[in-house]
């Protein structure tokens, strides 16, 4: 079987064997659902400080709540905080470090045409534009906390979907591996 496919894979971390992520600080844009929210609860379940950034308040507020309930037995001491920002960068200016940055929310499937306020196509300005951006703005203080953790620990994390590879216009005479799937 194609190894891009393959339904052998399986993750190498999960949330059974996750080391403790106490004293590290993580955002996840989008986290108030789907994968986003998932990591959230993983992250937030290790011990970290976790940041979920949205555009919309009452699905983070729900959201919070869900995990919070989820953990409502687990020891104090082994959690640290959730927390809600709404797309303003200036909320971070409280943190002095950031290990990890889940750029994960998105946009799937809306009717073309339609574009965001500086006048890109939807998709590609939330999915793309918008954390690269987010990205760079954190930079420094992602570079700050990685001179001071273990090598490897601080990092940006892109969730990513097959669709951007089977919606791609094939360019070359070989098809890539997941052309080749389907
Ligand atoms: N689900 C899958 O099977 C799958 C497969 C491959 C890849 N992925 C990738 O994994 C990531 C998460 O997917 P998912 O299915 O878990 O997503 P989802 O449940 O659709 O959640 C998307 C999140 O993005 C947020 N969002 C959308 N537009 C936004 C904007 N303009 N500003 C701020 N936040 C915005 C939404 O917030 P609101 O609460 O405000 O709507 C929501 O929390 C995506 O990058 C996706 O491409 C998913």
């Amino acid at each position: 079987m194609d190894p891009v496919l393959s339904t052998q894979d399986s993750a190498s971390i999960t949330e059974d064997i996750l080391a403790s992520q106490k004293g590290k600080v993580f955002i996840a844009t989008g986290g108030s659902s789907g994968i986003g929210f998932e990591l959230s609860k993983m992250s937030y379940a290790a011990g970290a400080k976790v940041y979920i950034l949205s555009r919309t308040q009452s699905n983070v507020e729900s959201a919070i709540k869900q995990i919070e309930e989820a953990h409502k037995t687990t020891p104090k001491d082994r959690l640290c905080s959730l927390n809600f920002i709404l797309l303003d960068l200036a909320d971070l200016e409280c943190e002095s470090r950031l290990d990890v940055l889940y750029c994960n929310a998105r946009l799937a499937a809306v009717p073309g045409g339609r574009k965001t306020q500086k006048g890109l196509r939807l998709h590609l300005g939330v999915n793309c534009v918008a954390h690269v951006l987010l990205e760079t703005l954190l930079f420094s203080v992602l570079t700050a906390t990685a001179k001071t953790s273990p090598k490897d620990s601080v990092r940006v994390v892109w969730a990513a979907s097959i669709l951007v590879e089977l919606g791609s216009p094939i360019v070359s005479s070989s098809p890539s591996p997941i052309h080749k799937c389907v």
